[in-house]
């Protein structure tokens, strides 16, 4: 058998699942993806089934290998990388789910939220957790499973079940699953997004957790981004250790080697999500951010970071090719846009689940506005580009107004950044240098980065840097009376997506 030379990592993301193996230069030597079903029981309500996701998982592990020709005694280290918030809860003696996974995008917990506002407003727990109370968030998701499921709650009091966000639930299973003992951990980036961790202890708030009804012996143990979990047990891989977790957008800014305070990242996926690094030290938001963990190596000090989190962009170019048809791919978007000049005066605001960061507003829902006779199918596509790049400036404002340096160049990844007309008009909105790396799959890396670094396949966080290339530039071109124009109009737009439920 050949020394292990590679590194795996597995990127549980809303849409699919990945597996993609690196080598020591963080070149990508095989990728395999499986697109997993989107569930949508009822208006605001999206689920996955949690059973589908493993098998996709075990599936793309197996496809990775035998594209590079490799086995598991190749591989010296997995990491996971995943969708954060989205909640599953399963019974530890089955190892099924009790119902389906509930998705980070889904707002069927508002009622939750509202209720558990009334005493003390939205930031009640923003103290200890650096979130606002938002359907967003894991725990009221585990809390409405516990409160709907017939005889969930006994069952979690009695210690039969277990909750996870897909890192927990993929790492279980890896380790063993119900048959096997697996491992029942987390990191410390996922259980910042639960609501249920305390930012400096990085331990669970038992006040939170009782708060909202949820017993803390289904919480799996909060451990560091970078050591070694568990070895997996059944299957492909068994015998490798598992020793990395990051949340996908943490994962991101890690294999975008922001590793010094001031460095942020945005990544163009489902959403969009922009992250500033601010070092050892939390630094609480004033303009609708959020102060989360940015990743915490083995015994070393966490970084903290600010996020500004967005629901919708890419997934609204998936509802366009969807939901209405316009275009049979996704790529294509940019062709039908590039039919037009301009968005024709059209700006389309996609608060399909709410608007999240910087308003934070469930209330709010889809709107697209300014529309006239002259207005064709070209102008709706440049507005779809246009919502993911007006949204973005929405967040890079209110990242400079709480850390009070401006950002002069935004590092950017995912599947979007290969549309150059998103991103020069990006550049052109921002007033600022957008900038792509050569390695644009910097989530799956830097989940790898995680593992491999856990187990000295890299030596330091320093080899991260020094494997970060730059790709492409995109400087702004637009006249800055136009781009405050278009800016002004869009903020218009906004305003009339509120106030949508009762
Ligand atoms: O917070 C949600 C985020 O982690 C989802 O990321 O890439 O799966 O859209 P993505």
């Amino acid at each position: 058998m050949t020394d292990p030379t590679y590194i795996l990592a597995i990127d549980q993301g809303t849409t699919s699942t990945r597996a993609m193996i690196f080598d020591q230069h963080a070149d990508v030597v095989a990728v395999d993806q499986i697109e997993h079903q989107q569930i949508f029981p009822r208006a605001g309500w999206v689920e996955h089934d949690g059973i589908e996701i493993w098998d996709n998982t075990r599936k793309v592990i197996g496809g990775a290998l035998s594209k590079a020709n490799l086995n598991s005694g190749n591989i010296a280290a997995v990491g996971i990388t995943n969708q954060r918030e989205t909640a599953i809860v399963w019974d530890r003696r089955t190892g099924q789910p009790v119902y389906n996974a509930i998705v980070w995008q889904d707002t069927r917990t508002q009622k939750i939220v509202d209720e558990l506002a009334a005493n003390g407003g939205v930031e009640r727990y923003k103290k200890t957790c650096g979130l606002p109370l938002a359907t967003y968030f894991s725990g009221p998701k585990v809390r409405w499973i516990l409160d709907n499921v017939e005889g969930a709650r006994e069952k979690a009091e009695a210690g039969d079940l277990l909750f996870g966000n897909t890192d927990t639930w993929v790492l279980w299973n890896l380790t063993g699953g119900a048959e096997h003992d697996g491992v029942h951990v987390t990191d410390v980036t996922n259980a910042s997004r639960t609501m249920l961790m305390d930012l400096s202890t990085l331990d669970w708030d038992e006040s939170i957790a009782a708060d909202m009804g949820i017993p803390t012996s289904m919480l799996p143990e909060i451990r560091s981004s970078s050591e070694v979990y568990g070895e997996c047990r059944p299957g492909v891989l068994k015998g490798t250790p598992v020793s990395g977790i990051l949340g996908d957008q943490q994962a991101a800014t890690f294999g975008q080697a922001c590793l010094e305070k001031g460095m942020a990242k945005n990544t163009y996926g489902t959403g969009n999500f922009m992250l500033l690094n601010t070092g050892t030290e939390q630094v609480p938001s004033e303009n609708g951010l959020l102060t989360t963990v940015c990743y915490k190596v083995g015994d070393q000090e966490p970084v903290y970071a600010l996020e500004g989190s967005i629901a919708v962009t890419g997934s609204l170019v998936q509802w366009i090719r969807d939901n209405l048809g316009l275009i049979t791919s996704a790529p294509e978007i940019e062709q039908l846009a590039l039919t037009v000049e301009d968005n024709g005066g059209a700006y389309f605001v996609p608060a399909f689940s709410g608007l999240f960061a910087p308003h934070w507003r469930p209330d709010a829902r889809g709107g697209l506005v300014g529309l006239t006779r002259y207005v064709n199918k070209g102008h709706i596509a440049r507005a779809v580009l246009e919502a993911t790049a007006f949204q973005t400036r929405e967040v890079l404002d209110a990242m400079n107004a709480d850390s009070g340096v401006p950002l002069t160049e935004l590092k950017v990844d995912g599947g979007m950044v290969v549309n150059e007309t998103l991103m020069q008009f990006q550049a052109d909105i921002l007033g600022v240098d957008v900038v792509r790396p050569k390695v644009a799959e910097t989530t799956a890396l830097g989940a790898a980065y995680a593992a491999g670094l856990a187990i000295g396949y890299w030596d330091s966080t320093a080899d991260i840097t020094a494997n970060w290339g730059e790709d492409k530039r995109w400087k702004p071109q637009m006249d800055e009376r136009e781009r405050e124009r278009l800016y002004r109009n869009w903020r218009k737009a906004v305003t009339k997506t509120l106030d949508w439920v009762d």
